[in-house]
Protein backbone atom coordinates (compact mmCIF):
# COMPACT_ATOMS: atom_id res chain seq x y z
CA UNK A 1 0.00 0.00 0.00
CA UNK A 2 1.40 3.33 -0.69
CA UNK A 3 0.35 5.02 2.19
CA UNK A 4 0.49 9.29 2.60
CA UNK A 5 1.75 9.42 6.61
CA UNK A 6 -0.08 12.35 8.45
CA UNK A 7 0.69 13.46 12.29
CA UNK A 8 1.71 16.31 14.66
CA UNK A 9 2.63 18.09 17.65
CA UNK A 10 0.62 20.52 19.83
CA UNK A 11 3.74 23.44 20.43
CA UNK A 12 3.24 23.67 23.83
CA UNK A 13 6.60 22.65 25.21
CA UNK A 14 9.01 20.80 24.32
CA UNK A 15 8.56 17.24 23.31
CA UNK A 16 9.71 14.50 25.76
CA UNK A 17 10.69 10.71 25.66
CA UNK A 18 6.87 9.50 25.82
CA UNK A 19 6.40 11.11 22.44
CA UNK A 20 9.38 9.59 20.86
CA UNK A 21 8.80 5.98 22.07
CA UNK A 22 4.50 6.31 21.18
CA UNK A 23 5.11 8.29 18.11
CA UNK A 24 8.27 9.71 17.14
CA UNK A 25 10.28 6.79 16.63
CA UNK A 26 7.29 5.50 14.08
CA UNK A 27 7.74 8.70 11.82
CA UNK A 28 11.29 8.49 11.73
CA UNK A 29 10.97 4.72 11.03
CA UNK A 30 8.10 5.56 8.44
CA UNK A 31 9.89 8.17 6.65
CA UNK A 32 11.56 6.54 4.27
CA UNK A 33 9.30 4.11 2.48
CA UNK A 34 6.03 7.19 2.53
CA UNK A 35 4.86 10.33 1.78
CA UNK A 36 5.13 11.81 4.76
CA UNK A 37 3.63 15.51 6.44
CA UNK A 38 4.48 16.32 10.45
CA UNK A 39 1.80 19.22 11.39
CA UNK A 40 2.62 21.56 14.32
CA UNK A 41 -0.76 22.03 15.07
CA UNK A 42 -0.30 25.60 16.37
CA UNK A 43 -4.25 26.52 16.49
CA UNK A 44 -4.76 23.34 18.45
CA UNK A 45 -2.58 24.98 20.99
CA UNK A 46 -5.89 27.42 22.19
CA UNK A 47 -8.57 24.19 22.69
CA UNK A 48 -7.02 24.46 26.75
CA UNK A 49 -5.77 27.37 27.57
CA UNK A 50 -6.85 30.98 26.58
CA UNK A 51 -3.66 32.03 25.09
CA UNK A 52 -1.22 30.83 22.45
CA UNK A 53 1.58 31.66 25.23
CA UNK A 54 5.23 31.87 23.43
CA UNK A 55 4.50 30.27 20.51
CA UNK A 56 6.76 31.23 18.34
CA UNK A 57 10.04 30.31 21.17
CA UNK A 58 7.92 26.44 21.03
CA UNK A 59 7.34 26.36 17.27
CA UNK A 60 11.13 26.73 16.92
CA UNK A 61 12.09 24.24 20.07
CA UNK A 62 9.50 21.59 18.26
CA UNK A 63 11.35 22.02 15.09
CA UNK A 64 14.70 21.29 16.58
CA UNK A 65 13.02 18.68 18.29
CA UNK A 66 11.99 17.02 14.80
CA UNK A 67 15.46 17.74 13.38
CA UNK A 68 17.13 16.06 16.46
CA UNK A 69 15.11 12.63 16.68
CA UNK A 70 16.31 12.50 12.89
CA UNK A 71 13.56 13.71 10.94
CA UNK A 72 14.53 14.54 7.50
CA UNK A 73 12.90 17.64 6.18
CA UNK A 74 14.12 16.03 2.56
CA UNK A 75 11.68 13.51 2.78
CA UNK A 76 9.31 14.85 5.55
CA UNK A 77 7.15 17.86 4.73
CA UNK A 78 7.23 19.91 7.91
CA UNK A 79 4.04 22.78 8.21
CA UNK A 80 1.53 24.55 10.81
CA UNK A 81 -2.13 25.40 10.74
CA UNK A 82 -1.64 29.09 10.73
CA UNK A 83 -0.04 28.98 7.55
CA UNK A 84 -2.44 27.27 5.51
CA UNK A 85 -5.80 28.61 5.35
CA UNK A 86 -7.01 25.86 2.82
CA UNK A 87 -6.69 23.23 5.61
CA UNK A 88 -8.46 25.43 8.07
CA UNK A 89 -11.71 26.04 5.50
CA UNK A 90 -12.42 22.19 5.39
CA UNK A 91 -13.42 22.14 9.12
CA UNK A 92 -16.87 24.01 7.36
CA UNK A 93 -18.19 21.15 5.79
CA UNK A 94 -16.78 18.59 7.89
CA UNK A 95 -18.24 20.00 10.90
CA UNK A 96 -21.60 19.09 9.34
CA UNK A 97 -21.04 15.56 8.89
CA UNK A 98 -20.32 15.51 12.84
CA UNK A 99 -23.55 15.47 15.31
CA UNK A 100 -23.16 17.72 18.53
CA UNK A 101 -24.01 13.89 20.34
CA UNK A 102 -21.74 12.42 18.84
CA UNK A 103 -18.84 15.18 19.60
CA UNK A 104 -19.62 14.87 23.31
CA UNK A 105 -19.15 11.23 23.62
CA UNK A 106 -15.04 11.88 22.42
CA UNK A 107 -13.63 10.36 25.42
CA UNK A 108 -10.60 12.38 24.51
CA UNK A 109 -12.13 16.08 24.95
CA UNK A 110 -13.54 14.62 28.37
CA UNK A 111 -10.71 13.79 29.44
CA UNK A 112 -9.40 17.19 28.55
CA UNK A 113 -12.28 19.54 29.41
CA UNK A 114 -12.31 17.69 33.28
CA UNK A 115 -8.21 18.66 33.14
CA UNK A 116 -8.56 21.96 31.97
CA UNK A 117 -7.68 24.74 33.61
CA UNK A 118 -10.22 26.46 32.09
CA UNK A 119 -13.79 28.13 33.24
CA UNK A 120 -15.45 27.68 29.95
CA UNK A 121 -15.41 24.86 27.14
CA UNK A 122 -15.18 26.62 24.57
CA UNK A 123 -16.34 25.63 20.93
CA UNK A 124 -13.04 25.17 19.46
CA UNK A 125 -12.68 22.55 22.50
CA UNK A 126 -15.41 20.58 22.14
CA UNK A 127 -14.96 20.48 18.06
CA UNK A 128 -11.38 20.18 17.70
CA UNK A 129 -11.24 16.57 16.97
CA UNK A 130 -13.24 17.72 13.35
CA UNK A 131 -10.54 20.12 12.65
CA UNK A 132 -7.79 17.11 13.27
CA UNK A 133 -9.96 15.42 10.78
CA UNK A 134 -9.27 18.36 8.50
CA UNK A 135 -5.49 17.96 9.19
CA UNK A 136 -5.05 14.18 8.40
CA UNK A 137 -7.37 14.90 5.04
CA UNK A 138 -6.48 18.02 3.40
CA UNK A 139 -3.49 15.63 2.51
CA UNK A 140 -5.48 12.43 2.00
CA UNK A 141 -3.63 10.98 4.64
CA UNK A 142 -4.29 7.15 5.14
CA UNK A 143 -1.79 6.56 8.72
CA UNK A 144 -1.41 8.50 11.48
CA UNK A 145 0.66 7.17 13.97
CA UNK A 146 -0.22 8.05 17.40
CA UNK A 147 -0.74 7.58 21.12
CA UNK A 148 -3.89 5.77 22.21
CA UNK A 149 -5.12 9.07 23.47
CA UNK A 150 -5.67 10.05 19.64
CA UNK A 151 -8.03 7.47 18.96
CA UNK A 152 -11.26 8.91 19.12
CA UNK A 153 -9.74 11.86 16.89
CA UNK A 154 -8.95 9.06 14.18
CA UNK A 155 -12.29 7.58 14.63
CA UNK A 156 -13.97 11.27 13.94
CA UNK A 157 -11.83 11.30 10.88
CA UNK A 158 -12.69 8.18 9.55
CA UNK A 159 -16.54 9.14 9.91
CA UNK A 160 -15.89 12.62 8.27
CA UNK A 161 -13.87 10.80 5.56
CA UNK A 162 -16.86 8.13 4.95
CA UNK A 163 -19.97 10.41 4.85
CA UNK A 164 -18.50 12.89 3.22
CA UNK A 165 -17.59 10.58 0.62
CA UNK A 166 -21.86 9.17 0.79
CA UNK A 167 -23.16 12.60 0.68
CA UNK A 168 -20.88 14.22 -2.27
CA UNK A 169 -18.76 11.42 -4.11
CA UNK A 170 -15.21 9.86 -3.63
CA UNK A 171 -12.86 12.24 -2.74
CA UNK A 172 -11.21 10.48 0.48
CA UNK A 173 -9.67 7.93 1.83
CA UNK A 174 -10.63 6.24 5.69
CA UNK A 175 -7.39 6.76 7.48
CA UNK A 176 -6.50 4.20 9.89
CA UNK A 177 -4.32 4.91 13.36
CA UNK A 178 -0.83 3.11 13.69
CA UNK A 179 0.17 2.67 17.64
CA UNK A 180 3.19 2.12 18.50
CA UNK A 181 4.16 -1.44 19.25
CA UNK A 182 6.18 0.16 22.59
CA UNK A 183 4.40 0.05 26.11
CA UNK A 184 3.34 3.18 26.92
CA UNK A 185 6.00 5.06 28.75
CA UNK A 186 4.26 6.60 31.93
CA UNK A 187 5.83 9.53 33.68
CA UNK A 188 8.38 8.92 36.30
CA UNK A 189 6.63 7.71 39.57
CA UNK A 190 3.91 6.46 37.73
CA UNK A 191 0.88 8.00 35.82
CA UNK A 192 0.77 10.02 32.39
CA UNK A 193 3.95 11.13 31.13
CA UNK A 194 3.41 15.05 30.66
CA UNK A 195 5.17 17.94 31.19
CA UNK A 196 2.81 19.75 33.58
CA UNK A 197 2.94 17.05 35.75
CA UNK A 198 6.41 17.60 36.05
CA UNK A 199 7.34 14.10 35.48
CA UNK A 200 8.74 14.06 31.79
CA UNK A 201 12.16 13.68 30.67
CA UNK A 202 12.05 16.34 27.59
CA UNK A 203 14.24 14.94 24.57
CA UNK A 204 16.35 18.54 25.31
CA UNK A 205 17.37 17.91 28.50
CA UNK A 206 20.71 18.31 29.08
CA UNK A 207 22.55 14.76 31.18
CA UNK A 208 22.84 17.00 34.19
CA UNK A 209 18.76 17.51 34.13
CA UNK A 210 17.91 13.95 33.47
CA UNK A 211 20.02 12.87 36.14
CA UNK A 212 18.50 15.10 38.38
CA UNK A 213 14.73 13.96 37.20
CA UNK A 214 15.59 10.78 38.07
CA UNK A 215 17.45 11.35 41.50
CA UNK A 216 13.89 12.95 42.25
CA UNK A 217 11.66 10.09 40.60
CA UNK A 218 9.54 8.85 44.14
CA UNK A 219 10.07 5.27 44.30
CA UNK A 220 9.80 2.82 47.56
CA UNK A 221 12.06 1.35 49.97
CA UNK A 222 11.87 -2.08 49.14
CA UNK A 223 15.20 -2.91 48.49
CA UNK A 224 14.34 -6.27 45.82
CA UNK A 225 13.42 -4.68 42.59
CA UNK A 226 10.52 -6.10 41.14
CA UNK A 227 8.56 -5.10 38.33
CA UNK A 228 4.64 -4.79 39.12
CA UNK A 229 3.54 -1.88 37.83
CA UNK A 230 0.09 -2.37 40.12
CA UNK A 231 1.79 -1.92 43.63
CA UNK A 232 5.40 -0.57 42.88
CA UNK A 233 4.36 2.23 39.71
CA UNK A 234 7.30 4.61 40.81
CA UNK A 235 9.47 1.44 40.55
CA UNK A 236 8.20 0.13 37.03
CA UNK A 237 8.22 3.48 35.68
CA UNK A 238 12.28 3.71 35.84
CA UNK A 239 12.15 0.00 34.83
CA UNK A 240 10.05 0.68 31.76
CA UNK A 241 12.05 3.89 30.73
CA UNK A 242 15.23 1.82 30.91
CA UNK A 243 13.77 -1.24 29.36
CA UNK A 244 13.11 1.16 25.82
CA UNK A 245 16.10 2.96 26.15
CA UNK A 246 17.97 0.14 26.05
CA UNK A 247 15.84 -2.56 24.13
CA UNK A 248 16.02 -5.17 27.39
CA UNK A 249 12.71 -6.18 28.97
CA UNK A 250 11.55 -4.88 32.02
CA UNK A 251 11.93 -8.50 33.95
CA UNK A 252 15.84 -8.69 32.92
CA UNK A 253 16.77 -5.41 34.10
CA UNK A 254 14.48 -5.64 37.51
CA UNK A 255 16.43 -9.42 38.00
CA UNK A 256 19.58 -7.83 37.20
CA UNK A 257 19.31 -5.15 39.70
CA UNK A 258 17.85 -7.83 41.93
CA UNK A 259 18.37 -6.60 45.26
CA UNK A 260 20.17 -3.56 44.47
CA UNK A 261 17.35 -1.26 45.58
CA UNK A 262 16.34 2.13 44.17
CA UNK A 263 19.58 3.18 43.89
CA UNK A 264 20.95 1.22 41.64
CA UNK A 265 17.98 1.07 39.69
CA UNK A 266 17.90 4.83 39.27
CA UNK A 267 21.85 4.74 38.60
CA UNK A 268 20.91 2.04 35.96
CA UNK A 269 18.16 4.42 34.32
CA UNK A 270 19.92 7.34 34.71
CA UNK A 271 23.04 5.76 32.49
CA UNK A 272 20.15 4.03 29.87
CA UNK A 273 18.41 7.24 29.47
CA UNK A 274 21.96 9.63 28.86
CA UNK A 275 23.25 6.93 26.32
CA UNK A 276 19.70 6.79 24.29
CA UNK A 277 19.76 10.76 24.20
CA UNK A 278 23.28 11.32 22.82
CA UNK A 279 22.71 10.80 19.62
CA UNK A 280 19.72 12.94 19.62
CA UNK A 281 21.98 15.83 21.69
CA UNK A 282 24.25 15.57 19.03
CA UNK A 283 22.29 15.75 16.24
CA UNK A 284 20.34 18.70 17.96
CA UNK A 285 23.61 20.63 18.09
CA UNK A 286 24.36 20.28 14.38
CA UNK A 287 20.98 22.84 14.14
CA UNK A 288 20.12 26.38 14.19
CA UNK A 289 16.80 28.12 14.71
CA UNK A 290 17.11 30.39 11.53
CA UNK A 291 17.48 26.63 9.29
CA UNK A 292 14.80 25.28 11.23
CA UNK A 293 12.28 28.05 10.24
CA UNK A 294 13.69 27.96 6.52
CA UNK A 295 12.24 23.94 6.98
CA UNK A 296 9.46 25.19 8.07
CA UNK A 297 8.33 28.12 5.38
CA UNK A 298 9.23 25.30 2.66
CA UNK A 299 7.27 22.94 4.08
CA UNK A 300 4.52 25.27 4.56
CA UNK A 301 4.33 26.30 0.66
CA UNK A 302 4.21 22.54 -0.43
CA UNK A 303 1.26 21.94 2.36
CA UNK A 304 -0.25 24.62 1.24
CA UNK A 305 0.06 23.66 -2.49
CA UNK A 306 -1.49 20.07 -1.51
CA UNK A 307 -4.51 21.86 0.79
CA UNK A 308 -5.47 24.12 -2.16
CA UNK A 309 -6.27 21.18 -4.61
CA UNK A 310 -7.80 19.20 -2.25
CA UNK A 311 -10.23 22.16 -1.51
CA UNK A 312 -10.93 22.31 -5.04
CA UNK A 313 -12.10 18.51 -5.50
CA UNK A 314 -14.67 19.45 -2.13
CA UNK A 315 -15.92 22.75 -3.70
CA UNK A 316 -16.60 20.93 -6.92
CA UNK A 317 -18.08 17.67 -5.27
CA UNK A 318 -20.44 20.07 -3.19
CA UNK A 319 -21.09 21.87 -6.16
CA UNK A 320 -19.57 24.93 -5.30
N1 LIG B 1 -3.90 16.20 19.04
C1 LIG B 1 -2.52 15.86 18.84
C2 LIG B 1 -1.81 15.94 20.21
O1 LIG B 1 -2.27 16.63 21.09
C3 LIG B 1 -1.81 16.74 17.86
C4 LIG B 1 -2.40 16.68 16.48
C5 LIG B 1 -3.02 17.71 15.82
C6 LIG B 1 -2.44 15.55 15.60
N2 LIG B 1 -3.43 17.30 14.59
C7 LIG B 1 -3.10 15.99 14.43
C8 LIG B 1 -2.00 14.22 15.70
C9 LIG B 1 -3.34 15.12 13.36
C10 LIG B 1 -2.23 13.36 14.61
C11 LIG B 1 -2.90 13.81 13.47
O2 LIG B 1 -0.79 15.32 20.36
Amino acid sequence: MNHVVLTGDRPTGPLHLGHYFGSLANRVRLQDTYEMYVLIADYQVITDRDLPGAIQQNIDALLLDYLAVGIDPAKVTIFQHSAIPELNQLMLPFLSLISVAELGRNPTVKDEIAHSSQQVVSGLMFTYPVHQAADILFCKGTLVPVGKDQLPHVETTRLVARRFNERYGPVFPVPEAMMGEQPLLPGLGGGKMSKSRGNAIALSATEDETAALIRKAPTDSERLITFDPENRPGVASLLTLASLCLGRTQQELADEIGDGGASRLKALATEAVNEFLAPIRARRREHTVAEARKVLGEGNAAARERAIKTLDEVRAAMGF
